[in-house]
């Protein structure tokens, strides 16, 4: 992106010297009322892995939490998908049943309160995202955990399977993973637990620690039942590493409810962008995806070689940011782009497919013979806040909530950040590091829109402060030092955006069409910056 364009030379020795940026900021020691030692770490995706990891090498006793059977976060693919309509997601803060005396158990079988074994199982753990097909818009170079390289033979553009592989090698090699079990001491309690989902989050005023619900689900082959297990833990410190995507988003579009009941040879006409599975499957049919979003782009790439038609119904930009145009660069130069949609028609019946339905656009104009729509909406961020804190709001650059930096959120890519956050967090809970002075560095709207978070936490001024921030600590109170990003990795990732990201796309020119040449120069300038292969990361999936 341009505000971070900076040349090569000046970044790296920028990354390395200390005083100049220390000289802007200000830094306290954080008090806390007692020692950390105890440590939550909720989500084992690439965030809180790496957080889990780092905090154990620093001899917390940690405990891992997440609510699918085995790690990987988002890229933990599943056949299974999550039941929406039938079982809306509810914030877990508000309303998932929690048994008045704790610790309880109950027993369920099929057809319960309504609900099949499966659904009940798919609504505990939330099946993750991902279509089959899916590639990374990110390379290797960006899109990779410490400590488990890939192979060198590893193509650049990672296919979905091979970077849930990569996750879960990194679990292995850290005693993470779902069957793992490595004690610090004999009989001590495993750092991990899977199908185990953090209903609340609460702080004791009295005993100044953290208290978190959980809910274990386990499912019982031989009884054919579901057990459900309710306890809580407590804790000095907390990481929330529960990821931006937790709930997928349905738009409200009159009709739409009607027709995702239409099916045609008992398949479902209407898919969230998680329900398509296999290209193949698309052969001569006219398929409309909704949302100019990453996923509505990729999923368009994948479909084009063996779909009739493409039609994408996306919205004008609200926005100048440069991840929706890359995501317009990318549909398929035979994409047939039309407005949003206003309404569908009222289905005759429900059992012959979508295709004579009529779709009504906002222009007047209406559209038939569609025989398959993939919402490619997006997601919401419904994650999980202790109460008064309703938003990801009020934190250090750093990760921690500023009120009271016993909490701590994961932020920004995973991949790239994640190695120097995690670090952060032990150091401070350590008392091995200080917090920045909160009115230095707030962020208030964890949302990547407002300016601080565009100037200050993407790229290279975070990295900067981190580089700078954990390597003086270390000088005073010992520990390792960290590294930016190396100068070769930087040339990998500007090669990967100038030749090949935008290789074989539509003409950045054909972006005038929507509005959008403007912004088309805007890319053009971009591709020259490499940073920005490393911070790409928008709600918009
Ligand atoms: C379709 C799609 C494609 C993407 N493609 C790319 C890409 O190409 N390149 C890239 O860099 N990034 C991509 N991303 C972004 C992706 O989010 C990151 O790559 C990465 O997975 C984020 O890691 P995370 O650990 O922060 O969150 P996640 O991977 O989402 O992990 C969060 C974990 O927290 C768990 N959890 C949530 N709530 C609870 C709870 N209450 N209790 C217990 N556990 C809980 C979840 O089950 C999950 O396992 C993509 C995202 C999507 C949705
Ligand atoms: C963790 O504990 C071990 C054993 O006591 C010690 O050798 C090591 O230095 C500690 N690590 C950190 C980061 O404090
Ligand atoms: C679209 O892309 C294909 C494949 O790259 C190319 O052969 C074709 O000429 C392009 N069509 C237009 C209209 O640009
Ligand atoms: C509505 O938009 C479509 C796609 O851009 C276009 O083909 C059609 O002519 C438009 N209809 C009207 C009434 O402007
Ligand atoms: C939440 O806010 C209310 C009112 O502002 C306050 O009385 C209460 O103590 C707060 N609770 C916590 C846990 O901070
Ligand atoms: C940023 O996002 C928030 C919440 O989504 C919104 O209220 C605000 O208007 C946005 N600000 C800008 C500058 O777009
Ligand atoms: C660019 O696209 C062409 C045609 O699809 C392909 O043969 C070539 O390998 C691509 N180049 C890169 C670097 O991906």
């Amino acid at each position: 992106m341009i505000w971070l364009k900076v040349s090569q030379v000046l970044l790296a020795s920028s990354c390395l010297v200390s005083s100049q940026v220390h000289s802007q900021t200000a830094f306290e020691a954080p008090t806390f009322h007692h020692p950390i030692r105890r440590v939550a770490v909720v989500g084992a995706g690439p965030a809180g892995l790496q957080a889990a990891a780092k905090l154990v090498e620093h001899n917390f006793t940690v405990r891992l939490f997440e609510r699918a059977p085995h790690p990987g976060g988002n890229w933990l693919y599943s056949e299974e998908t999550p039941v929406r309509e039938s079982y809306p997601d509810r914030p877990v803060s508000q309303g998932a049943e929690i048994p008045a005396e704790l610790p309880a158990m109950r027993f369920y079988s099929d057809g319960d309160d309504g609900l099949t074994l499966e659904d009940r199982w798919a609504e505990h753990w939330h099946p993750r995202p991902l279509w089959y097909t899916l590639h990374t818009n990110s390379p290797k170079v960006s899109t990779e955990l410490p400590d488990v390289p890939y192979a060198r033979d590893t193509p650049w553009v990672l296919d979905a399977h091979t970077i849930q592989r990569h996750v879960r090698s990194f679990a292995s090699h850290h005693c993470l993973n779902s069957n793992d079990y490595c004690p610090a001491t004999l009989g001590a309690p495993p750092v991990t637990a899977y199908s185990t989902r953090v209903e609340r989050v609460e702080k004791d005023e009295e005993t100044q620690s953290w208290v978190l619900t959980l809910r274990r689900l386990q499912r019982l082959r031989e009884s054919q039942r579901i057990q459900a297990e309710w306890w809580t833990e407590t804790f000095d410190a907390v990481v929330l590493a529960t990821g931006l995507y937790t709930t997928p988003h349905v738009p409200d579009i009159d009709g739409i409810v009607d027709w995702s009941k239409a099916k045609k040879g008992g398949q479902y006409s209407v898919y969230h962008s998680q329900r398509y599975r296999h290209a193949e499957g698309y052969v001569g049919k006219t398929v409309l995806i909704v949302g100019a979003s990453v996923s509505a782009s990729e999923i368009a790439r994948d479909l084009s070689p063996f779909a009739h038609r493409i039609i994408a119904s996306v919205r004008p930009p609200t926005d100048a940011s440069g991840e929706r145009q890359r995501s317009f660069a990318r549909f398929p130069n035979t994409t047939e782009f039309v407005p949003e949609i206003a309404s569908f028609a009222p289905l005759d019946e429900h059992n012959k497919g979508i295709h004579h339905g009529k779709i009504h656009l906002i222009n007047d104009s209406v559209l038939e013979g569609v025989d398959e729509i993939i919402l490619a909406t997006g997601f919401l961020d419904t994650p999980l806040y202790p109460p008064n804190s309703t938003e990801r709001r009020h934190l250090h650059w750093t990760g921690h909530y500023i009120h009271d930096p016993t909490l701590a959120y994961t932020m920004g890519r995973p991949w790239t950040m994640g190695r120097y956050q995690s670090y952060g967090f032990a150091k401070v809970w350590q008392g091995k590091a200080q917090l920045p002075l909160p009115e230095e560095t707030k962020i208030e709207d964890g949302r990547r829109n407002g300016t601080f978070w565009r100037d200050m936490w993407l790229g290279e001024a975070i990295c900067r402060r981190y580089v700078n921030w954990l390597n003086d600590a270390s000088l005073k109170d010992g520990g390792h030092f960290v590294e930016p990003p190396s100068i070769e990795t930087l040339e990998l990732l500007k090669y990967y955006t100038v030749v090949h990201l935008l290789n074989n796309t539509v003409q950045l020119d054909g972006l005038g069409a929507f509005g959008l040449s403007m912004l088309a120069d805007k890319l053009r300038t971009e591709i020259s910056d490499p940073w920005t292969g490393l911070v790409d990361e928008g709600l918009d999936w």
